[in-house]
């Protein structure tokens, strides 16, 4: 189904917005849990972050698949538009296999840790190998990273079109932006 007008639709809007306030903070505590936030025990936060996250994206996922986002302007390169569309692709990706590579390492029989829910009740930690846990680990940091480069240039493309190229790219994923100016 297609989406109406040039911009997003409610519901593709509060899950992008919803989900990138989620990553931003689960990346701020990945990335500093063990210097800036040392003794603050913030991971149990940062897996229930990430959880609420995987189940999210899935039904992001979902929609994604049943709506078509609003076209780019006319004036964007072909070139860009490929681009634009394969980091969103890549950035679907990175929702979905960065909290699961968390989950699995999580689950490692040698040292499995609690994966609580905000306290409210434990996700059953899965059945994987020590050794698939070890390789989830590695990749859960190589991921964070990626996804942190990720978003400084979605961030930066969203502006570019903001201020530089002044089309309406931004403006029509923000929340309080009316319908037509
Ligand atoms: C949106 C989802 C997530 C993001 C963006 C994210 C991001 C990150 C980042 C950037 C790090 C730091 C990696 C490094 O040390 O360089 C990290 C560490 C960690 N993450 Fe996640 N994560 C997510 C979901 C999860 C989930 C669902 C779990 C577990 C269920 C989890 C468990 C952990 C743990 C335990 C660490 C500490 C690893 C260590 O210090 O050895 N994460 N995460």
């Amino acid at each position: 189904m297609a989406l109406r007008g040039d911009r997003y639709n409610r519901g593709a809007i509060a899950f992008h917005w919803a989900i990138a306030a989620l990553v931003l903070v689960n990346l701020f505590i990945g990335l500093f849990h063990e210097t800036l936030l040392a003794g603050l025990r913030v991971m149990p936060l940062h897996k229930a972050i990430g959880a609420t996250v995987l189940v999210l994206s899935i039904a992001r996922l979902g929609w994604r698949l049943t709506h078509r986002p609003p076209a780019l302007p006319e004036a964007v390169p072909g070139w860009e538009r490929a681009l634009a569309n394969s980091l969103h692709w890549l950035f679907y990706a990175l929702l979905l296999i960065l909290p699961l590579t968390g989950w699995i390492f999580s689950s490692n029989p040698e040292r499995p840790r609690p994966v609580s829910w905000f306290g409210l009740f434990d996700l059953p930690l899965l059945p994987v190998s020590s050794g698939a846990a070890g390789a989830a680990h590695e990749a859960h940091e190589l991921l964070g990273l990626l996804m942190t480069a990720l978003v400084v240039l979605h961030i930066a493309a969203a502006l570019r079109h903001h201020f530089l190229l002044r089309d309406r790219v931004l403006v029509r994923m923000l929340p309080w932006a009316d319908r037509h100016g």
